[in-house]
């Protein structure tokens, strides 16, 4: 094999196939079946402030399952970060437990805290790079730490930087790079010891558009081949949308809502999801909302309709068989819908003319080809 993932292997010098392997995964599989990769269990955090306490997270349970990207979003406050920074206890629960593989970490001494972090890898939004040092003292810094010889030092630093796609760019200082090149020596640094775990904290946020793709894009191949699980906090819910499997919401400390990314973004629950959503919802046109009437004035005024997808069925928007079943003329003012995790979502708002039907009639033909249809009322013929 010639995979990214044997290459890892063999520098760390891990047994990649046979007997070794076999028993460690099945102890893995099984686990993961009764507890998941990473649980949070009543999971309670308080700190101390000027003004008294201060209840950063509270009740939560919570699942992560092995080798998935994991969203959280949240407005600021909400507790993210505090809930991030439990599971390699830079910050410890003041309740409840976490688990990793179902192992309660709560209790470990110091030499199994090292050992734990060393497990889980963490990327951060300003990357957190030593200035004086070159893109390779940065990235070996944690072998060093842990005591790991020079030779195999450099081989891992060669590895992970190519893993990167930043061979070229070990002599180089963190202020001859660009922001995503940063970030990539954040993400080579987070794995060098191979980590099962990657956690990241607002990874793409400080990153123009262009760059966050290609730093998601690494990331998703990362998650991938090496079958790492990512835990990811963002306030960009493209990022969510981009690459997460399932998405959790905090609010006020509390986790409100959680599920397949199509699943929350397709149908939001939680008023706090819906608000963190808004900005990716249509709005009715200024000109349009002027001229809204609720009946039919004139036989040929046209009524707007909104159509939402939200991933819960197999309707596609099958715009002219709308038009045919009911014998009138369908136009898309706006709106569009994408895929999700092999689902339909978005929404269309429709104008709808030339048709005798009574508006009832025509909502319910529109559910034939929506999962659910608003009528947001007539207005002039164009
Ligand atoms: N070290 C600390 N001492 C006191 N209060 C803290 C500390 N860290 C966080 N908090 C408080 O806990 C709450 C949750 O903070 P946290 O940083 O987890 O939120 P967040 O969701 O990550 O926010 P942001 O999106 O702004 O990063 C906030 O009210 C914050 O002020
Ligand atoms: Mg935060």
């Amino acid at each position: 094999m010639s995979s990214l993932t044997s290459e890892y292997r063999y520098f760390d010098d891990a047994p990649s196939q046979g007997a070794e392997a076999a028993a460690p995964a099945a102890r893995a599989a099984s686990n993961d079946a009764l507890h998941g990769h990473l649980r949070f269990a009543g999971l309670g955090k308080r700190y101390d402030g000027a003004q008294g306490q201060v209840r950063a997270l509270q009740g939560i349970d919570l699942t992560v399952r092995r080798g998935e990207i994991f969203g959280i979003i949240g407005r600021s406050g909400a507790g993210k970060s505090s809930l991030l920074r439990t599971i390699n206890r830079l910050e410890r629960p003041s309740e409840g437990r976490v688990l990793i593989d179902g192992e309660d970490i709560g209790g470990y001494d110091t030499d199994r805290l090292v050992a734990l972090r060393r497990r889980i890898g963490m990327i951060f939004q300003h990357f957190n790079l030593l200035a004086a040092k070159t893109v390779g003292e940065n990235v070996e810094l944690p072998l060093r730490v842990a005591g790991v010889p020079r030779e195999r030092r450099q081989r891992k630093v060669e590895e992970v930087l190519r893993l990167v796609g930043l061979e070229g760019k070990r002599d180089a200082y963190p202020a001859q790079l660009s922001g995503g090149q940063k970030q990539r020596v954040g993400i080579a640094r987070a794995l060098v010891h191979d980590p099962e775990i990657l956690l990241c904290d607002e990874a793409t946020s400080a990153l123009d558009p262009e760059t966050t793709q290609s730093i998601l894009a690494l990331l998703r191949e990362i998650n991938r081949r090496l079958r790492l699980t990512v835990v990811l906090i963002t306030h960009e819910m493209e990022v969510i949308r981009e690459i997460c499997d399932r998405v959790a919401v905090l609010e006020r400390g509390e986790l409100v809502e959680q599920g397949p990314v199509w699943q929350v973004f397709g149908a939001p629950r939680h008023p706090a999801t819906r608000t963190l959503l808004a900005p990716l919802q249509q709005k009715l046109p200024e000109d349009l909302l002027g001229q809204l009437q609720d009946g039919r004035r004139q036989p040929n005024d046209r009524l707007l309709l909104e159509l939402r997808y939200t991933g819960a069925s197999e309707r596609e928007p099958d715009l002219a068989g709308f038009g045919m079943r009911f014998g009138g003329r369908v136009t898309l003012l706006q709106g569009g819908v994408e895929r999700i995790q092999g689902r339909t979502l978005g929404q269309l708002l429709l104008a709808v003319a030339d048709t005798p039907l009574a508006t009832e009639a025509l909502r319910r033909q529109a559910l034939e080809v929506a999962d659910s249809v608003e009528v947001l009322g007539y207005v002039a013929a164009a």
